[in-house]
Order: structure tokens, then sequence, then C-alpha cells
């Protein structure tokens, strides 16, 4: 059997790595349109950073795992035919700023129309919004030559970023959608086999194509609303004298709410839980839903708020103004394990504290200079006065005024505190965004410490 896979990005990359790693006789080829990506993947030095990848894709590379830029080739060759490619919020026309933009989706399409000279299965793992698999198939069918059949699959992808090794190992689920035609259950079957080459069948799960389409949306939409519940109450807790972990625990062992996915924080942040629920609300709408639209609205907005709060407390509590002041920004990332910046809680903190005049001396262990300077500023310009990208925590905190906590990075829980309060403005202010410091040791080194929902 041979696969393609449309996208080398961060889902395609480490999914497709996987898919070779448990099935030697597979031969997987990941093709993306940007060379330098290819050539990363070829490389030892990966595009993505995620524990546990480099030995997954050593071992398969060159065995059965190929990157490539030969797109014609590798769809002309493949039975399964992933597309993994971007669907981010649409910038421009009809939905801009809610809707997913489905132009790379339908690229991928013709591509594959073209290319095409046998029947293939293609599979949606690109997070799409409900549907699209018809218009997947009017365009395919559309564009290829007479007597080839396309059958198209849906297979969401669950994995999180920064383990998403171990949720490819050992998922909680697989989900497989297709028709419920003779010809759409033999494909969901063909795909099925694939995974059960390492996944318990039990955890493999089918459905027809809309259903699956949509528990895609609804899982990134109830995770996120968990993380905007518990935020909504960090605020309520520092306002009565409860504390939000005490909370979170509490209910948390309540079976019926669990106790994942609880952590108050500056926001969640990541390329897909804000697109996804900007998607879902924009559904809703075209459905003639505004209530369920407005419900889902509530997410975001909160998540919104959650930052916006985050950095106004700084700015507040450094007596009002932070003009001129060195604001020490430990984390850039949008969670720890991952050099994923995409819609980071520090990048809006960071943009607000910059427009309140504030100088940022920044620092995370994954993420490069260049990336940091494009998120705030939308250049690679190391001539901005306002912004430092550090080598380590303890240069950020030289004549800082305040340390602000945005990545949950294992590695600051330890660092040495009294040695950054020596060299720290007095008084010296921590901002923990993800309330991972052991705040009693802090306060009796001297800092001021504020934190989420205490
Ligand atoms: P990404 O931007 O990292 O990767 C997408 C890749 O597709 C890019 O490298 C791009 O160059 C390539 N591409 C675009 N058009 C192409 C074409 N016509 N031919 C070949 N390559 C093309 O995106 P991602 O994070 O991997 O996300 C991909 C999809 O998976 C999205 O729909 C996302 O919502 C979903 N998803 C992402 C995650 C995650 O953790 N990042 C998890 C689950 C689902
Ligand atoms: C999320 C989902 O967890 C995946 O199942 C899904 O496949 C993926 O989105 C996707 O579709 O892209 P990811 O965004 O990689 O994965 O990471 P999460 O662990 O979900 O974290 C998202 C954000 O929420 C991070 O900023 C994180 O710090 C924050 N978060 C998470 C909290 O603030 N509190 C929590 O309790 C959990």
């Amino acid at each position: 059997m041979k696969i393609c896979c449309i996208g080398a990005g961060y889902v395609g990359g480490p999914t497709m790595a996987m898919i070779a790693y448990k099935c030697p006789e597979v031969t997987v080829t990941v093709v993306d349109v940007l060379p330098e990506k290819i050539d990363a993947w070829n490389s030892d030095d990966l595009p993505v950073f995620e524990p546990g990848l480099d030995e997954v894709v050593k071992v398969a590379r060159g065995r059965n795992l190929f990157f490539s830029t030969d797109r014609k080739k590798a769809i002309k060759e493949a039975d399964i035919i992933f597309v993994s490619v971007g669907t981010p919020t649409k910038s421009y026309g009809a939905g801009a700023g809610r809707a997913a933009d489905m132009v790379y989706v339908e690229n991928s399409a013709r591509e594959i129309a073209e290319a095409a000279e046998s029947s293939k299965i293609v599979v949606e793992k690109s997070t799409i919004p409900v549907r699209t698999a018809e218009s997947l198939k009017t365009v395919l069918h559309a564009n290829t030559k007479p007597g080839i059949r396309f059958d198209v699959l849906s297979n969401p992808e669950f994995l999180a970023e920064g383990t998403a090794v171990e949720d490819l190992k050992d998922p909680d689920r697989v989900l497989v959608g297709g028709e419920e035609t003779p010809e759409g259950k033999k494909a969901i079957e063909t795909l099925v086999s694939v995974y059960a080459n390492w996944i318990p069948r039990d955890s493999i799960i089918t459905t027809n194509l809309w259903s699956s389409e949509l528990s895609k949306l609804v899982a990134n939409a109830f995770l996120a609303q968990r993380i905007s519940s518990i935020n909504s109450i960090s605020a309520l807790c520092e306002a009565t004298g409860a504390n939000v972990d005490q909370v979170a625990f509490a209910i948390g062992k309540d079976s019926r709410i669990g106790s994942k996915f609880l952590k108050s924080s500056v926001g969640f942040g990541g390329s897909c839980f804000q697109k996804d629920l900007l998607n879902l609300v924009y559904l809703c709408e075209h459905f003639g839903l505004p209530e369920v639209a407005q419900y889902w609205q509530g997410v975001i907005d909160i998540n919104d708020w959650q930052k916006r709060r985050f950095s106004s407390n700084i700015a507040t509590s450094l007596f009002n103004t932070v003009n001129g002041k060195r604001i020490a920004m430990l984390g850039f990332a949008f969670k720890k394990d991952t050099n994923d910046t995409r819609e980071s809680a520090a990048i809006y903190v960071g943009r607000d504290l910059i427009e309140e005049q504030a100088n940022l001396a920044i620092y995370d262990p994954k993420v490069n200079k260049g990336q940091i300077y494009r998120e705030l500023i939308g250049e690679e310009s190391d001539q901005n006065q306002q912004i430092e990208v550090c080598e380590d925590p303890y240069q950020a905190a030289q004549g800082a005024h305040a340390l602000a906590i945005l990545t949950e990075w294992d590695a600051f829980r330890d660092l040495d505190f009294q040695r950054i309060f020596d060299q720290m403005v007095k008084p010296a202010f921590v901002f923990d965004g993800r309330n991972i410091l052991d705040h009693s040791k802090l306060r009796e080194i001297g800092f001021t410490v504020q934190a989420i929902g205490r």
C-alpha cells in the first residue's frame, strides 16, 4: 500500500511519521509546496519540535517514510491520499475573521484530480467545516479522467502539540467517517486496517461523514469551553479570596466533571481553538442558529478578556504605568514542549505592553528570535527598541521591574529566583500567568506576586 500526505506541517509530518513507523510495509510520502520545509524534514533539524519525534522519524525515514516536493508523482502512486493542509480563518471577503479559508484544501483536490491515473481514497485530515466532503467530491469528480473513482473519508486529527507522539502512539480514539454505501464502507475498512496495525479496534470509531467532520469542531469547542469556564471563575476567585486551583481540584474530583483541562491560565492559544470556534460560530449563523452561535462566541470573548485582563493587571500593578519599564516575559510558545507560537497568549500580552510603551525582554527555550519579532511586529527587525530577545531567563530579568510567566515550561519552576530578585528593580513583581511557581517562596525572597485566580 502507498500513502501520500499533502501538507508537511505540524499534523502531516508527525501523523505520517507514526503511520510509517508502525506500518513498515506501507510506503508513506509526505509532500509540501515549501521546499525549505521538505529539506528540514530530510535533515537532522526537523521543522516541528515534538518530544520523541526525532526517534520516530529516524527509524522510518528512508525506509518507508519519504519527504518530497514532487507532489504529482506521490499523488499518482498513492492508494490513499491524506489532505493535511492549513485551514486558517479567512482574512478577506465574505466570512472574513470567522469562516475557514478552504483555498488550500480545494487546491489540493484539484491537484489530486489532475495527477490521478487510478482510483484513490482521499482523506480529510485537516479540520474543516461540516459538509466539506461534498464540495471535495464535486471538485474531484469534475476534474478527473473517466473511470477514476474517489472515495472521500473524514479522519480528523485529535493530537495536541507537545504530546503529539504519545497521542499518536496511543490515542483515546481514531475517528473515520465515510459514506454508508458499499464502496464507502470498503474505503472506511481500508483506512481502519492501517490504524489497526497498532490501535485496538474498539478505539477506532466509524461514523457517517458529517458526524465525523462535525465531531472535530465540537471536540475543540468543548475543550476550549472548559478553559474559558475556569478562566471566568478565576476572576471571581480573585474578587472573593477563593483559589482557582483549589476550586478546579474540588470540582474535578466529581467524575462527571473530570479533572483534565481545568488549568486556569493567561488564556488559551494555539492555531486551532480560536479558529475552530470562529468556524463553528460562523456555521451556526449560516444554518440560522444565532443563539447557538452566540453561546460559542462567549467562549472566545472570555478568552480575549482573560488575555487583556492579564496585561492590564501588569500595568495597573506597576503604579499605573509601564512606560519605559523593562518587563521580562518568560515563555512565548502557546504551551510548553512546542516551538509553535500561533495565537499564543504571549503575543497579545506582549502587544498590549508595547502599546503601553513598555520594554520587553523575552526568553523562550524553543522559540527563535525571528519568530518572536514576526509575531509581535510583523517583521524580523532587531532594530526595535522595545523588544529584546534574550539568551536565558537571567539576562531577561536583569534590570526588569516585573517578571511575567506566559508559558508553563518546566524549567521555569527551578530557576534561581534569589539571583533573579537581586538583579531586578524593586519592588520586584512576578505575574504568574500559569500558576506554576511556588508563590510563598517567592514572597519570602521579597517578590510581590500576582497569580491567576488567587
Ligand atoms: P501547517 O500550516 O503546519 O501545515 C500545513 C502545510 O500544508 C504547510 O506546510 C503548507 O505549506 C502545506 N500546503 C498548503 N497547500 C499545499 C498544497 N497544495 N500542496 C502541498 N502542501 C501544501 O498546519 P497544521 O498545523 O499541520 O494544520 C493542518 C490542519 O490540521 C489544519 O486544518 C488544522 O486545523 C488541523 N489540525 C492541527 C492540529 C495541530 O496541532 N496543529 C491538530 C489537529 C488538527
Ligand atoms: C488542541 C486539542 O487539545 C487537540 O485535541 C486538537 O487536536 C488540537 O487542539 C487541534 O485541533 O489543533 P493544542 O492546541 O495543540 O491541542 O494544545 P492544548 O493542550 O489543547 O492547549 C491549547 C491551549 O490551551 C494552550 O494555550 C494551553 O496552554 C491552554 N490550556 C490547556 C489551558 O490554558 N488550560 C488547560 O487546562 C489546558
